[in-house]
C-alpha cells in the first residue's frame, strides 16, 4: 500500500470550498495526462448555449464526486461503523475520481452517433498502456481490474458500488450541487452536509437514518427540478440535435469517400469507427469545435450550414406537438423538400423524459445492468424501508413520466417561403400570411 502524502494537498472548490487530498495515489491520478484532459471536456456538453454559465469541466466534476466520496468515508471511519470494511478506502476514492475519465468531447450526443460507451472507454483508461495504469498498477498488480470492477458494478463488494453508483450517490450529489451553481438556478440546492451526516453502512450498503428523510425529499426534488429546467432544457436539445447531425453528416460523408478540405487523423478514425484509445485521448472539445469552425466552409452545403449554426448559436425552433400523427409530419417533409430542405436533417422530433427517481423492483428489473440501486430509510429498530413507501412528496414523483413532443427545424428557409406554406402549416409553424 503506498503511503499517505506527507502534507495534505487542496484544491479550492467553489462548490465543496475545499477539496482535500491525502493519498499519493489520489495525487499522482490527478496528475496523469488522462485525468488532466478533463479540463478540456465540459460537463453539461452544450448546455452553455443555453446557460452561458455552463463552462464548467469534467475535471472539477470528478475532484468532486472523489471528495463527497472521502467524505462520507471519513465519516464511517470517525464513528468506526462495523458495516464499513475499512480496507475498501482507496479503491472506493479511486473509483470516484476515475468514474468519468473515459468520457469524450459532447460524449452524450457523440455515444448516440457513434454507439460508443464512455464506460467502455474508461475500463479501457484503466487497464491499457496509459499513465492511470500506471499509477494505478503501484498500488498492486490487480489493483486497476479492482477499480475497473466498481466502475462497471461487477465489484464483490456492492457497498463501494453504491458509493458510486446508486440512487443517492456521490456522482449524482455533485452534478445536482455542481450544475447549479454553474448555470446559476437555485433548484439544484440541497443539504449535503445533513445528508452526509445520516448515511450509515448497513449490511452492505449505504443507508439513511430515518431522521434525514426530510434532506432526502429535497435532494430528490432538486433532481426532479434540474431534469425539466436545466437537462432537458428544450434550447438545449436543439444544439444538441444539431451538434448529432454534424457527425452524421460528416460519418455520411466520409463514408462515400469525400474529401474533406480539413480533417484531423483522430476525428477521421472516429467517424470511421476505428478510434484506438491513444487517438481517443486526443479527442476533446477543443479539437471538435476548431473541425466545426474549419468544416463551415466545406463545399458539402449541407455539413458547413450545420456547422455554422452550431458555432455561431443559430440553433433549430421547435413547436410543441400533442400527439403527432404520421400524415402530419408527412405533409411537413414534403413541404421541406419542395423549399429546399432536407426533411433527413431539417425535421427532428424528439421526446425527452426520464423517471426523476424509479423504485428498485428486483422481480421486473432483474439483470439490467443500469439499475440503481434504490434509498433506503432505517429506523431505531434497525428495520428498512424504500423511501418512497415512507414519503408523500417523493411517491408523488415517483415513476412520473412528463415529457411533450417537439419539432426541431430552421425557421428562416419558412419565413422566407411563408406564402407557400398550407394555412395548417403556417398555424402549427407560428407563421403570418404576408400582408397584402
Ligand atoms: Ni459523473
Amino acid at each position: 500500500m503506498r503511503e499517505q502524502l506527507t502534507e495534505e494537498k487542496v484544491f479550492k472548490d467553489p462548490v465543496h470550498n475545499y477539496v482535500y487530498v491525502q493519498d499519493q495515489t489520489i495525487w499522482d491520478l490527478i496528475n496523469t495526462n488522462e485525468f488532466q484532459r478533463l479540463r478540456r471536456i465540459r460537463q453539461l456538453g452544450t448546455t452553455y448555449l443555453t446557460f452561458h454559465g455552463a463552462e464548467h469541466s469534467r475535471f472539477s466534476h470528478s475532484l468532486g464526486v472523489y471528495e463527497i466520496t472521502r467524505r462520507i468515508i471519513s465519516q464511517f471511519e470517525r464513528y468506526d461503523y462495523p458495516d464499513w470494511p475499512k480496507e475498501e478506502r482507496l479503491v472506493s476514492l479511486c473509483a470516484a475520481l476515475l468514474h468519468d475519465v473515459g468520457h469524450g468531447p459532447f460524449s452524450h450526443s457523440l455515444e448516440e452517433i457513434f454507439d460508443t460507451d464512455h464506460e467502455e472507454w474508461t475500463c479501457s483508461i484503466l487497464l491499457g498502456d496509459t499513465g492511470i495504469n500506471e499509477v494505478l498498477r503501484a498500488v498492486s498488480d490487480d489493483f486497476p481490474s479492482q477499480v475497473a470492477a466498481v466502475i462497471k458494478k461487477t465489484y464483490p463488494r456492492p457497498i463501494v458500488v453504491s458509493l458510486i453508483s446508486s440512487q443517492m450517490d456521490a456522482d449524482r450529489m455533485d452534478y445536482l450541487l455542481r450544475d447549479a451553481y454553474f448555470t446559476g438556478v437555485n433548484y439544484g440546492n440541497f443539504d449535503l452536509e445533513r445528508i452526509l451526516r445520516v448515511l450509515r453502512p448497513y449490511k452492505g450498503r449505504v443507508v439513511v437514518k430515518e431522521s434525514g428523510m426530510h434532506a432526502v425529499e429535497h435532494y430528490l426534488m432538486s433532481r426532479y427540478q434540474m431534469y425539466w429546467q436545466i437537462y432537458f432544457h428544450p434550447v438545449t436539445r436543439s444544439s444538441e440535435i444539431i451538434l448529432r447531425q454534424i457527425f452524421r453528416r460528416a460519418q455520411e460523408l466520409s463514408r462515400a469517400g469525400y474529401a474533406f478540405e480539413w480533417m484531423s487523423p483522430s476525428i477521421r478514425q472516429l467517424l470511421n469507427n476505428t478510434l484506438g484509445i491513444r487517438d481517443y485521448l486526443k479527442l476533446d472539445e477543443a479539437l471538435v469545435q476548431t473541425a466545426f469552425t474549419e468544416w463551415s466552409e466545406e463545399k458539402d452545403l449541407l455539413l458547413s450550414e450545420l456547422c455554422y449554426r452550431f458555432m455561431n448559436r443559430q440553433l433549430y425552433k421547435y413547436v410543441t406537438m400533442d400527439n403527432p400523427d404520421e400524415s402530419l409530419l408527412n405533409e411537413i417533409a414534403e413541404t421541406f423538400l419542395s423549399i429546399g430542405l432536407n426533411p433527413e436533417y431539417h425535421m427532428e422530433m424528439d421526446y425527452p423524459f426520464d423517471l426523476p427517481y424509479d423504485v428498485y423492483r428486483p422481480d421486473q428489473n432483474e439483470g439490467k445492468k443500469k439499475e440503481k440501486a434504490p434509498i433506503l430509510l432505517l429506523d431505531n429498530e434497525d428495520q428498512l424501508s424504500e423511501i418512497s413507501m415512507k414519503s408523500d412528496i417523493i411517491r408523488s414523483i415517483t415513476g412520473l413520466h412528463q415529457g411533450q413532443y417537439h419539432l426541431y427545424y430552421p425557421e428562416e428557409p419558412l419565413l422566407a417561403n411563408k406564402n407557400i406554406l398550407s394555412d395548417k402549416l403556417r398555424t402549427l409553424f407560428k407563421i403570418g400570411k404576408e400582408m397584402i
